[in-house]
């Protein structure tokens, strides 16, 4: 599933990664609601708090509040509880935090008065090798331990995982194809990379088993964001109807 089917909308998520709302809105801006979504992360919610949140859905924008909540269950589900009243589109947490915390945190959403979040899991950080995995106890290879962790969330009730778009393909095919795929590292044809380290085009990742795409500077440092958008819409459009 390359395009989400209750919207029309594109799989294209912009991270709005700014030190401030000003920075945050102004770019948004410059966006369309009804080309991409837009995710908000530790950094902007910290500094600007939920004001930003309610702000970007107050213009249309379905917001992607990606806080990777990772806490004792009952504390997880509060938070989670807390987004869904902000109305968010999706929400995430650590797969590390165990089943119980995952099934704490489908259980808040469901009962979300605004429409239940999508709520999707990180497993392991992309930032860790396999050497520091082991390091914090985790044995086995990066990989290893992405598949048992997205067989864990889908178990707890989690609809997908954050992943690299190059263990998009191998989550699909071991966890389920209705189990969400939503990939950073990706890059535009001929862009920069960025501290990025192999980067997959949107074409690509679609073409990989991605569901949802997240790119923040090719879009947010472009001197027209809206064509940069446009362009990498355009991209997935024809992976879409080809
Ligand atoms: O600017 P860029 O497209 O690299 O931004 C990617 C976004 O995805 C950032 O918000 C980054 O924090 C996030 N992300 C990532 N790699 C992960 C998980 C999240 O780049 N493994």
């Amino acid at each position: 599933m390359a395009f989400d089917v209750r919207t029309p909308i594109s799989p294209v998520i912009v991270a709005l990664d700014f030190p401030e709302a000003a920075d945050a809105l102004a770019l948004a801006g410059r966006l369309d609601p009804a080309l991409c979504r837009v995710k908000v992360g530790k950094e902007l919610f910290t500094r600007a708090g939920p004001a930003v949140v309610e702000a970007l859905v107050g213009r249309g924008f379905q917001v992607f509040l990606d806080l990777k909540y990772h806490d004792i269950p009952n504390t997880v589900a509060g938070a989670c509880r807390a987004a869904a009243d902000l109305g968010v589109w999706m929400v995430n947490v650590h797969a590390l935090g165990g089943r119980r915390m995952m099934a704490a945190a489908r259980e808040a959403v469901e009962g979300a008065s605004r429409g239940r979040p999508l709520l999707v899991a990180v497993t392991v950080l992309t930032s860790m090798a396999d050497e520091e995995l082991a390091e914090v106890g985790l044995a086995g290879s990066a990989a290893e331990n992405v598949l048992r962790l997205a067989g864990l969330a889908r178990d707890s009730g989690v609809d997908g995982v954050v992943c690299s778009p190059r263990e998009a393909a191998l989550i699909r095919d071991r966890v389920g194809e209705a189990f969400l795929r939503v990939t950073p590292g990706v890059r535009p044809a001929g862009t920069a990379q960025g501290d990025q380290r192999r980067t997959l085009t949107p074409a690509q990742a679609l073409e990989q088993g991605a569901d949802f795409l997240v790119v923040g500077r090719p879009v947010t440092a472009a001197e027209d964001p809206l064509a940069a958008l446009l362009a990498l819409v355009e991209e997935t459009r024809g992976h879409r109807d080809g």
